[in-house]
């Protein structure tokens, strides 16, 4: 794995650097009306690790492709302005780190080294519980591809974007029997700092997500 910044900057090739998702079921246990009715904020914790089925299923929830250029969310203009980064403390098979969710490949690229759950949780004005959870999920956007066509407008067009990617993985982790709550309160740029987003990408919405503790 390099350093995020040094990655970032390289263009190195993610295949070398990143792991294949299992493929997405597309037959779950739970109906989407149970999902609805039983998704929860859960902000404890049990201490197990989450596999790497069920983070596969939470991305594609997320930001998986469906259909040539479209997405299980929808995106104004299909200009897909969203990034996907996990912030992994506890996953099977997968070392604590930064990843970026590679929607295409359906594939996990590994950034950095090294669990930040509780820096991470620090800059979210200091929410511990989040440092509990098994990986967070940061939902980043590069507004520029969205303002290149619809201008000022495209702001908003984001942050409706991103509600629908994370509605659609909160509700994931509900059919899953996970536990997650969405997150805002946190410090744009002290979550840039630690996570090194190239610039031009804004930190917008956390999920922590974990085994739930009841
Ligand atoms: C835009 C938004 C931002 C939120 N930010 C936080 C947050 O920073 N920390 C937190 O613990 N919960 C946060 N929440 C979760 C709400 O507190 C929670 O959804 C609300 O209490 C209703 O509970 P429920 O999700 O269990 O239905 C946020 C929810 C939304 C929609």
């Amino acid at each position: 794995m390099t350093d995020l910044a040094a990655a970032a900057g390289s263009g190195a090739d993610p295949v070398e650097q990143g792991i294949n998702l299992p493929a997405p079921s597309m037959a779950g246990a739970k109906s989407l009306e149970d999902a609805l009715a039983h998704r929860r904020s859960v902000r404890e914790f049990a201490p197990g690790a989450l596999t790497l089925a069920e983070v596969s299923q939470l991305m594609w929830a997320a930001q998986g492709v469906t259909a040539p250029e479209r997405r299980t969310a929808p995106s104004a203009g299909a200009t897909y302005p969203l990034e996907v980064y996990l912030v992994v403390g506890k996953i099977e098979g997968l070392g604590a780190g930064v990843y970026r969710y590679l929607p295409l490949p359906h594939r996990l690229e590994a950034l950095a080294d090294g669990d930040i759950r509780v820096p991470l949780a620090i800059a979210a004005v200091d929410q511990q519980w989040m440092s509990q959870a098994a990986m967070v999920v940061v939902f980043a956007a590069m507004f520029e591809r969205t303002t290149v066509r619809y201008g000022q407008r495209a702001e908003r067009y984001v942050h409706m974007e991103t509600g629908h990617a994370a509605q659609n993985l909160l509700l994931q982790a509900a059919a899953l029997g996970l536990g997650a709550t969405p997150a805002g309160a946190f410090n744009d740029a002290e979550v840039s700092r630690l996570l090194h987003l190239p610039v031009g990408e804004v930190p917008l919405y956390f999920i922590p997500v974990g085994r739930a503790s009841r």
